[in-house]
């Protein structure tokens, strides 16, 4: 699929069949966001300010939730079990977010662009969270995927749900899953 047919064919999507998505779907979708695409020097799929990369992503799966390691194009265990109920509780009770057979769930530590650019660290941030979840729904729509980007939750709740570390800040959540055509 061509890029222009991605952006074209991208809709929020928010019935999804129960089907779980494979690892490869998984990881090609992290690697979207934030897959390292220059080795040498470290730089990632979506432009960051002063290539300070504040982001960390999480997969919250039936099974388990997962935190992606760029560098290592890998992920690590950080919570066994089926966490998405807690999570569609936590996001205002959206079905969409319990439904999905993966959530995506981009959180910030604002800290690191802060060392920088100080007080304009949260808007570059909330920059970042959209490149990196726009290139994430258009891979989505590209590998027949439907996705829809969430940001209606309690964040603290979110924080609590899936144990995130204090400064890994919840900003989307991005439900996917194979569409549900009725
Ligand atoms: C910042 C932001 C927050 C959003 N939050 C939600 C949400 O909480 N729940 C939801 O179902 N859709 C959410 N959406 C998706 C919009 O409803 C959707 O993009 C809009 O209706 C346009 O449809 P389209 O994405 O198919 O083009 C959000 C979109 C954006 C950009």
């Amino acid at each position: 699929m061509s890029l222009e047919e991605s952006i074209t064919k991208r809709r929020s999507i928010r019935g999804f069949r129960p089907q779980a998505l494979n690892r490869k779907q998984i990881a090609q979708l992290c690697w979207a966001a934030q897959g390292v695409t220059d080795p040498k020097r470290g730089f990632r799929a979506s432009p960051s300010a002063g290539a300070l990369y504040p982001l960390e992503l999480y997969v919250v799966t039936a099974d388990a939730v997962e935190h992606y390691v760029p560098n290592q194009h890998a992920l690590e265990k950080h919570l066994e079990g089926d966490l998405r109920p807690a999570l569609q509780a936590a996001a205002l009770d959206q079905p969409c977010v319990g439904q999905a057979p993966a959530v995506f769930v981009v959180t910030a530590v604002v800290s690191r662009t802060a060392r920088k650019y100080g007080p304009r660290a949260m808007r570059y941030v909330l920059i970042e969270v959209g490149h990196a979840s726009e290139n994430l729904l258009l891979q989505a729509t590209a590998m027949g995927l439907g996705a829809v980007p969430v940001g209606a939750m309690r964040d603290e709740e979110v924080t609590k749900a899936l144990s995130l570390p204090a400064e890994h800040v919840p900003l989307y959540l991005i439900p996917v899953g194979v569409p549900n055509k009725q």
